[in-house]
């Protein structure tokens, strides 16, 4: 049997980063499977036809997620570790296992009901917005949409108020570490923190997401909530934040929404959907191995090589149409992958995002841009699609007390119409008293 290795199109550095989709659209030469380079020398294919993903996340016969062969391939500090390496947590395993693990999350977040989470991802927003609401500026990606999800993970899984700034703390310092020993200690922080929180679950139980883990008839050891808990921290945090600042960043650049922003004809769900259809939070992933050689729509891929899901390129350009033309079936897209291992908190998540869009936009409702959306920059790498920044100005407004409604102004809703809440701006360096927390 031959197989033909072909030149791997990187999927790292600024060129990509800059415009993936011009990537896609090279490799869409090769045809449904396409061979990247994911990190200087670490090869792999990626799917980027839309029913060639399909077949391949929906056949578990063939596929597994189980990293750890493919593992012993790379070098023990090869930087996609992180993202690609084996641990006992439901995305790296397969079958009954992890159907065990997969059912305690699902589970548990069955048990948040819809309003208590709108009502504490808008106690976090708000706490968030108080931060910056005085200044007239802010880059809302590092101080809304990245530390939004977990002040709000830090509510739900039980651990005290206090304790958010380190959870995001720790996990900013892992995303953007200056080197490896910055990054290893940010890394300890956080397993810090979820062992202290496991700890705090098993001397008292409450209502919270920690506690059903432990609870669940599944019956997992300390260890394996240990896992889940890092693991859906981790897999919630990066495509959330990405999800709340990708469709930021096209609602305020873009006069369909923005002319709407508080006019009420295209809404925040409107951009999330958007996002999910052309810019998906998560751009590449859903690493599979073939449990044996096999020729996959037209590509020879030996056993227990890597395998990525494009869900950016399958959705935009899938297999037989030319670039550009959209799919007949209108909205279907793979933003949440598809298969057993699709997200299983897609719903939680997006009423986590349309609720921190409307909260910050309702507040801010003159908010707009300062760099303009092509002259954005977004973080390099081949998983997600992330901005760098989001840097934005606004009018100052003050919170008159800390809590529910802290502003001091009439909250307008985004259904309000924007030539009554709209007032003239005043310069961004105006001074203005920053708000008490
Ligand atoms: C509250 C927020 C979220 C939580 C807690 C969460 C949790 C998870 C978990 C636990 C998995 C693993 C499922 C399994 O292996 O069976 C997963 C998978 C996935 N999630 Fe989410 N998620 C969240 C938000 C999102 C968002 C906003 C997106 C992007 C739109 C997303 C996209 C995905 C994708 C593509 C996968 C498949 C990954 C793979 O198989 O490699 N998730 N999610």
């Amino acid at each position: 049997m031959t197989y033909y290795t072909p030149q791997a199109v990187p999927l790292y550095g600024p060129d990509y980063a800059a415009d993936p989709h011009a990537v896609y659209d090279r490799l869409r030469q090769y045809g449904p499977v396409a061979p990247v380079e994911i990190s200087p020398g670490v090869t792999a294919y990626l799917v980027i036809g839309y029913r060639a993903a399909l077949d391949l996340l929906r056949d578990t016969e063939t596929w597994s997620k189980d990293s750890r062969a493919w593992q012993q391939t790379v070098p023990p500090d090869c930087p996609v570790l992180p993202m690609l390496g084996w641990r006992p947590n439901v995305l790296f395993n397969d079958g009954e296992v992890h159907a065990r693990y997969r059912s305690v999350i699902t589970d548990g977040f069955s048990l948040v009901e819809p309003h208590e989470l709108r009502r504490r991802t808008i106690r976090a927003a708000d706490e968030l917005i108080r931060e910056f609401a005085g200044a007239g500026e802010a880059d809302l990606v590092s101080q809304y949409a990245r530390p939004l999800p977990l002040v709000l993970f830090n509510a739900l899984f039980g651990m005290p108020e206090h304790d958010s700034p380190r959870l995001v703390a720790a996990l900013a310092g892992m995303m953007e570490a200056r080197g490896p020993e910055e990054a290893t200690a940010a890394g300890a922080e956080f397993e810090r923190y979820v062992l202290e929180l496991v700890a705090l679950k098993q001397r008292q139980r409450g209502d919270d997401l920690a506690s059903w883990f432990m609870e669940h008839p599944a019956g997992l050891e300390p260890e394996e909530v240990v896992h889940q808990i890092v693991l859906t921290m981790g897999a919630g945090h990066e495509p959330t934040s990405n999800l709340v600042s990708n469709a930021l960043s096209r609602m305020l650049s873009n006069p369909d929404y923005y002319g709407s922003l508080t006019g009420g004809a295209l809404t925040a769900l409107d951009a999330v959907n958007d996002v999910l259809r052309h810019e998906p939070p998560m751009a590449n992933y859903s690493a599979h191995f073939p449990r044996h050689n096999v020729r996959f729509h037209g590509t020879w891929i030996h056993a227990n090589q890597l395998v990525l899901v494009s869900y950016a390129a399958a959705n935009t350009a899938p297999d037989g149409l030319p670039p550009g033309v959209d799919r007949a079936d209108g909205g279907a897209h793979l933003a949440w992958s598809a298969g057993p291992h699709s997200c299983p908190v897609k719903q939680p998540a997006l009423l986590i995002a349309t609720t921190a869009i409307e909260r910050l936009t309702g507040h801010l409702c003159d908010l707009e841009l300062t760099v303009p959306r092509e002259r954005l920059s977004w973080r390099p790498g081949p998983f997600h699609r992330a901005l760098a920044q989001l840097p934005a100005r606004f009018s100052p407004i003050s919170p008159d007390q800390a809590g529910v409604t802290p502003w001091s102004n009439a909250s307008p809703s985004s259904s309000t119409p924007q030539d009554r809440t709209r007032s003239p701006r005043p310069p961004v360096s105006e001074p203005t008293a920053r708000p008490s927390a």
